[in-house]
């Protein structure tokens, strides 16, 4: 009998809910307005000005939007009683605790509050299930109070359909432990809900990882595999996964903690991955950070989420070569200090007098400056080339409203530089110098740059005794300048060598005086479909030339991409009109040259065409027009890769990135008909070899 009372009891059918407000009615109905933000009766659906709202029920429900992000206001209910133990609702709209709420009040006190999911530009005006548990206070009477009293971006709340209910609805904690080692294997679906994930070590209770993760719902086929490499561990340890999903939401239970799984498997054999190009292994990538040759070894650190397609989770990621080219993936340098503490953007060097003197056993310490956004420039240095990284006990070294600090030996002063972004007022650069690393002293500032500066030294062209410094921005434009260890003094206006999908490039430090190596971003060249997004640049030489109106850059694929080549043809002095080329193979290196006629001329390649319109003097490669000749002979190297394109004009004078469908992987070379016969008088189209390095290095 007791048995069958307990059944029932756990298989009673829940009571009907109680919708307190569905806000579909013309007017609020009893709750008590100030403000302009709410109006003066529930919104229908999106207001003039506002992303497109969804996920509410019915036509009507509160949205602050009313005037813009700006107004503020507040709504208060009618006093009802409790009936029952959850109380469920729609919410969504800005994150702002304190000010932007739905809040439960008994006794003129607040017993519940909530508040939405947007805290940075972009997000969604998608309304989610949520709930309060008032178990305990059944049968007391409260009211409820909506609040907007915050201006600006995200400052508005969505609610709809407050209603009691036996049963809530809307994520609840769930935990899970698992027996993993080094690695979790996660599966990811890009566009399902972001949630935050949190790994612990069981026993300790040590935050192993703690990440927003947009986890494969359970049915469906995850978008792709991921790892978390949660250092070294002897497996079996035991895990605790926490995070928040709906009831019987069995998502956790797909993450897999053996050492070998599909996070780390098959990976560079996709039909996408890019073959000289490097790419992330899992995730998304962003600005290159740290590159720095270490006598050996040229590294690649960059700004990494590698449990997303898109931006997030900002790690740096980290990769060797002793080419440029074939690279072995490394674990992840540097990871959040904290959830929303960032490792964004910066640089490396090596600090061969060990000014520092944290270098070990005679052997110099590489040294790395990086924006934690929690707190401010930081210092770390590592010992062991790379792999494990300590903070300097001082960090930040430097505390301001900006980010990315490029450091560089200044010879002359025997000075450490930081030449790093500040926003304080403006979009400029601030110019620190240092003996050690560690104290650091503000020497200028310098008005027009915006994020990720590099400051580099080349000879002067006019006196190679000489120095000119270079000064490069975010956004591709450099300033050509002097430099005396305190401040850059540009010596004429912006130029641009770069165009296209690159951003955020950064140069080598330690290489020899002469090798200026430039990486920059290919942003905006998408692999979609594939477990990774974003790419690197081809590596180019960089040099200061001569130009009519002052010295300025050049750029050419590093000498290094000829040791990737395969197969060859060369064919020399022939008409373009009816010749076609193979470009079937994966990756090649077109070099081309050709007599500038009287008609249009150029050549097709498998989604791009060039074309020389020598009317205009100018050269358009896609949609990017070019200064070009208007007579003589015209000379282009061309980069083919999956998912992108880069070309070279005449010596490195202009260089362009551009995106190509990373599908397209076969396909020919073709001639533009002009009205003169095209006068090839050399073209030479090479395979090049796969760069990457399929394995992992070891795990720290
Ligand atoms: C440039 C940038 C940097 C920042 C990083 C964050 O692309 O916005 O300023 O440090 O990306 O990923």
């Amino acid at each position: 009998m007791t048995t069958l009372l307990m059944l029932l009891c756990l298989y009673q059918t829940p009571r009907p809910d109680i919708v307190f407000a569905d806000f579909e009615g013309p007017h609020y109905q009893g709750w008590i307005l100030s403000g302009t933000a709410f109006g003066l009766v529930p919104a229908r659906g999106t207001l003039p000005g506002q992303m497109q709202v969804e996920g509410y029920q019915g036509k009507g429900l509160v949205n602050s939007f009313l005037g813009g992000d700006d107004s503020t206001g507040s709504i208060v209910s009618p006093p009802v009683k409790v009936e029952r133990p959850y109380l469920n609702f729609l919410i969504g709209g800005g994150y702002n605790a304190d000010h932007l709420a739905l809040r439960v009040i008994r006794n003129g006190k607040t017993i519940a509050s909530a508040t939405g999911p947007n805290s940075q530009p972009g997000g969604t005006e998608r309304l989610a299930w949520n709930h309060f548990d008032l178990s305990a206070h059944q049968g007391a009477e409260v009211k409820f109070e909506i609040v907007d009293f915050v201006k600006g971006s995200w400052g508005h709340i969505n609610i709809d359909q407050i209603t009691f209910s036996d049963k809530p609805k809307g994520d609840l904690p769930v935990k899970r432990t698992l027996a993993a080692g080094s690695f979790l294997h996660l599966p990811v679906k890009t566009g399902a809900t972001m949630r935050r994930l949190k790994v612990f070590e069981q026993g300790t209770g040590k935050t192993l990882a703690d990440m927003d993760i947009e986890l494969c719902p359970v049915g469906e086929e995850p978008s792709f595999w991921t790892f978390a490499d949660l250092g070294k561990r002897n497996f079996p340890g035991q895990v605790i996964l926490e995070t928040r999903l709906e009831a019987n939401d069995k998502s956790l239970d797909r993450i897999l903690g053996t050492e070998e799984g599909p996070g780390r498997q098959n990976w560079f054999t996709e039909p996408m991955r890019p073959l000289v190009h490097f790419t992330a292994p899992k995730g998304w990538l962003n600005d290159p950070n740290g590159l720095v040759f270490d006598g050996k070894n040229y590294h690649l650190f960059y700004q990494h989420n590698p449990y997303g397609w898109n931006w997030g989770n900002m790690h740096w990621g980290h990769a060797t070569s002793t080419d440029l080219l074939r690279w072995t993936d490394q674990p992840e340098a540097l990871a959040p200090r904290k959830h929303g503490d960032w490792a964004f953007s910066g640089s490396a060097i090596i600090d061969k007098d060990n000014t520092s003197d944290w270098g070990e056993k005679g052997k110099a310490p590489m040294v790395l400056a990086y924006t934690s956004t929690g707190r401010g420039e930081c210092i770390a240095f590592s010992n062991n080339e790379g792999l494990t990284w300590t903070e300097f006990d001082g960090n930040p070294v430097v505390k301001h409203r900006g980010r990315d600090p490029r450091l560089l030996w200044h010879k002359p002063t025997k000075k450490w530089i930081m030449a790093v972004f500040n926003e304080d007022k403006g979009n400029v650069l601030h110019v620190y110098s240092s003996p050690d690393l560690k104290r650091w002293t503000f020497e200028s500032e310098l008005k027009d740059l915006y994020e990720c500066p590099d400051l580099v030294r080349f000879p002067d062209p006019a006196d190679i005794q000489k120095d000119l410094w270079v000064l490069y921005g975010a956004d591709g434009l450099y300033w050509v300048g002097d430099f005396d260890g305190k401040r850059f003094q540009p010596k004429g206006p912006k130029q641009r060598l770069w165009h296209g999908n690159f951003y955020a490039a950064q140069t080598f430090t330690n290489l020899d005086d002469n090798r200026v190596v430039q990486i920059g971003w290919g942003q905006g060249i998408t692999f979609p479909g594939a477990p990774f997004n974003q790419q690197m640049a081809i590596p180019v030489e960089l040099s200061l030339v001569a130009g009519k109106t002052g010295p300025r850059l050049r750029a050419l694929p590093v000498r290094e991409l000829k040791g990737q080549i395969q197969s060859k043809i060369v064919k020399e002095s022939f008409p373009g009109q009816n010749a076609s080329f193979d470009l079937s193979g994966g990756a090649q290196l077109v070099d081309i040259s050709w007599k500038v006629g009287t008609g249009e001329t150029g050549l097709r390649l498998p989604g791009l065409t060039i074309r020389q319109d020598p009317k205009a003097g100018k050269l358009f490669v896609g949609k990017v027009a070019l200064e070009s000749i208007k007579e003589g002979t015209l000379t282009l190297q061309i980069v083919l890769d999956r998912g992108s394109v880069e070309v070279f004009t005449q010596s490195g004078d202009q260089a362009v990135s551009l995106a190509r469908d990373p599908k397209l992987t076969k396909g020919i070379l073709t001639f533009l008909p002009g009205d003169s016969s095209m006068e090839i008088s050399r073209l030479s189209v090479a395979e090049l070899a796969p760069g990457r390095n399929p394995r992992f290095g070891p795990t720290k």
